[in-house]
């Protein structure tokens, strides 16, 4: 048996999932479909609460590898902006019924660029319409550079505990990367500090990315995020490398980056607990975990993603709001919310997503987790044993299936996006059949 490996072994993940149109799964606590109410205490829980993400749109410059919702702009009406992020905040956690948020992030674009005053605001009504624990996670991802160095304090003093600093690069010195921001981020946020850093950039070499690597540790507090260089359609990168003015590693020096830096971090006392991150222990991103387990979630702001059940709704739905802040704006201050798409979600497309998400952590999923999802209406014993291809995939050691549930190996976890597909598919095929014997 043998397989492709699709060179993505670290992309960043991005809660951005087509549904597929299957519908109509069995209930089996009721015996009823899931387009009606099934829920047990779990369920409930999992129902009540969500965590909550906010995108500030804006950056100073255009990275020329990045594609995500940003813009450039020198007049920011940080006022209106404030304004919407907090209606669109309430709007939603009301449509949601959800009663607790288990956490919070302020992602972008460049949220350090975001006034402090702001994230205390949005925090604020965030409490005013859910529960948000004190010590809820509060993240913010953090441009070091050095206007941002003097916000840190700020943002610790609006309710933020951790930081996320894209750091990308340390070849250059920390010349784009200030590293004092960095020294002042694990200061003020011990063993809250993450960091992000790309390998597989134009020309780099396997020495080099150690060298970064090791050049970095010293500055690292408790958690890092590494992501393959990705490169995206539209981006100045891609025209350059069509062009062939840059060219990018190959495969195989892609994957002797991502092992030796598993093994550089393993050594320093970080662990790798998702394909992609590595934390000590104790120091792991609960926002994250959220996403990887399946559990709901609120996206608030331009471009933003959420997956939850509208209060008074029998399921899930994907949604995305509106992408260019002005026009997300006026409909925010016109309906309280600028819900773009909502796209009802059935519980195999949950599955689906579970499967994907759940299989890039270590811990992989837990048998209770899968059941509790799925409602009973499936257990992974019964999907790996029906499956060829996942049998041979657990012959292979790539997969592991045991009393804890189902997890990708060491092996798997190199090539996990050359398996998923096989067991989205078969995960398809069990549904198609269990839904043809209830017929
Ligand atoms: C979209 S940025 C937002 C936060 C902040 N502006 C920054 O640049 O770090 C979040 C992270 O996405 C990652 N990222 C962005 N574009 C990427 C790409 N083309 N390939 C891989 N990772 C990428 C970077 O590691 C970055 O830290
Ligand atoms: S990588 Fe970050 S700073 Fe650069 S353009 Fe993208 S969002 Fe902005």
């Amino acid at each position: 048996m043998s397989f492709v490996v699709i060179h993505t072994i670290c992309k960043r993940f991005a809660p951005v999932i087509a549904p597929s149109t299957s519908r109509g799964v069995h209930c089996q606590a009721t015996g009823s479909t899931e387009n009606s109410v099934c829920k047990t205490a779990q369920e409930r829980l999992m129902a009540e609460t969500a965590t909550l993400y906010v995108h500030w749109p804006y950056c100073e410059k255009r990275c020329t590898y990045c594609n995500f919702n940003k813009y450039i702009s020198n007049s920011v009406d940080e006022g209106r902006m404030e304004r919407c992020l907090k209606k669109e905040a309430e709007t939603l956690i009301t449509m949601s019924g959800v009663k607790r948020i288990g956490s919070v992030f302020f992602g972008g674009g460049t949220p350090s660029l975001a006034p402090a005053s702001t994230l205390n605001s949005v925090l604020e009504t965030i409490s005013k319409h859910a529960y948000l624990p004190k010590d809820a996670e509060v993240t913010i991802e953090v441009n070091p550079t050095r206007a941002a160095s003097p916000k840190l304090r700020d943002f610790r003093h609006a309710g933020v505990n951790r930081i996320s600093i894209g750091v990308q690069t340390a070849l250059c010195g920390l010349v784009f990367c200030n590293s004092r921001c960095i020294e002042l981020g694990k200061q003020l946020f011990p063993g809250r500090l993450s960091v992000d850093m790309i390998f597989g950039r134009p020309s780099q070499t396997v020495q080099q990315w150690m060298d970064e690597l090791h050049q970095i540790l010293p500055l690292l507090g408790g958690h890092i995020s590494l992501y393959q260089l990705t490169l995206e359609r539209g981006t100045k990168l891609f025209k350059q490398v069509g062009r062939g003015k840059y060219s990018l590693p190959d495969e195989d020096t892609l994957l002797e980056m991502y092992t030796s830096a598993v093994q550089i971090l393993q050594n320093h006392g970080l662990f790798r607990y998702e394909v992609s991150n590595f934390a000590s222990h104790g120091c792991e991103s609960l926002h994250n975990k959220n996403y990887w387990e399946g559990g709901q979630y609120i996206g608030v702001g331009p471009g933003a993603h959420g997956r939850f059940m509208p209060q008074g709704e029998t399921i899930r739905q994907a949604r995305i709001q509106t992408l260019e802040p002005d026009s997300w704006m006026y409909e925010v201050e016109h309906k309280g919310h600028a819900t773009r798409k909502a796209v009802p979600l059935n519980r195999l497309n949950i599955l689906e997503e579970l499967l994907m998400t759940g299989l890039r952590t270590t811990e992989g999923i837990p048998h209770q987790h899968w059941t509790s999802v799925s409602q009973g209406s499936s257990n992974l014993w019964d999907l790996c044993q029906v499956c060829t291809g996942v049998q041979d995939l657990l012959t292979a050691e790539l997969l592991m299936l045991d009393s804890l549930g189902l997890r990708a190996t060491s092996q798997g976890l190199l090539i996990l996006d050359s398996l998923l597909p096989l067991l989205v598919s078969c995960l398809q095929d069990y549904y198609s059949g269990h839904k043809r014997e209830k017929e």
